[in-house]
């Protein structure tokens, strides 16, 4: 049986006062809310301490990482870095650092392989343009994504590690992905993984919010969310996660 994880991408928004303000409303609401989900956050760099003191039942995670283990890589940090703040997660591959930044799929599967090496859990993040949507090559993009990282042939390749599927098309656009087009996705992308796919948790990604969380997690191949704009306001993400419930 997997767990519903509901996960915050709080990208580049906010200060330091915000998040202590954002956390306690959060942390209350969780509580009150008797919220079953696991919550991950996943704030900027330097607001990663400031978080991990706040934690309450959510865990910490990351935005990013380098693919190194350390070195001389000015403005990089690495995972153990990471797991050295407190986080558990990173997220890896998001469609951001893709199109934003140049990450490709191999540069990808490095950093993935990073937190995999170092006991983070990475939250690999695949989807496909408008574009690729409407040639027809949904699938074909994602499955490219995935066997980028399956390429590398680690040992337990998909244990203690998420997948995420944003459209990106759906992220920050308000224009979410029908449940039955994600659903659709997933049971794909848990095909890819293969017999280990069976316990990894996939993550829907692109403009949930609390009126469409429930119908999302109610699919069998949807086991949560990751979320960006919604996940800035407390009331809102609060009942995202316990949409699970
Ligand atoms: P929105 O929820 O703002 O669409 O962003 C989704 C996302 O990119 C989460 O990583």
């Amino acid at each position: 049986m997997r767990k519903t994880l509901v996960a915050a991408n709080w990208k580049m928004h906010g200060t330091k006062a915000f998040a202590v303000e954002l956390l306690e409303k959060l942390n209350s609401g969780l509580e009150s809310g008797k919220c079953s989900a696991q919550v991950v956050i996943c704030p900027p760099y330097p607001y990663l301490g400031v978080v991990a003191d706040k934690m309450g039942q959510a865990e910490l995670g990351a935005q990013n990482l380098s693919e190194q283990p350390s070195g001389a890589y000015t403005g990089e940090v690495s995972a153990e870095m990471l797991l050295d703040c407190g986080a558990r997660y990173a997220i890896i591959g998001h469609s951001e650092r893709r199109s934003l930044y140049g990450e490709g799929n191999e540069l990808v599967a490095a950093k993935y392989a990073a937190a995999k090496a170092a006991g983070l859990i990475p939250i690999l993040c695949v989807g496909e343009s408008l574009e690729e949507r409407e040639a027809g090559k949904t699938l074909q993009i994602v499955a490219e994504q995935i066997q980028a990282v399956i390429a590398l042939g680690l040992p337990e390749t998909w244990q203690n590690a998420v997948v995420a599927y944003e459209p990106v098309w759906a992220i920050g656009t308000g224009k979410t992905a029908t449940p039955e087009q994600a659903q659709e996705v997933h049971q794909f992308i848990r095909q890819q993984l293969g017999e280990a796919g069976g316990a990894t948790q996939i993550l829907y990604g692109g403009s949930v919010k609390a009126a469409n969380a429930e119908e999302l997690f109610a699919k069998p191949d949807i086991d949560g969310a990751l979320v960006g704009g919604a996940s800035l306001k407390a009331d809102e993400f609060t009942k995202i996660c316990c949409a699970a419930n």
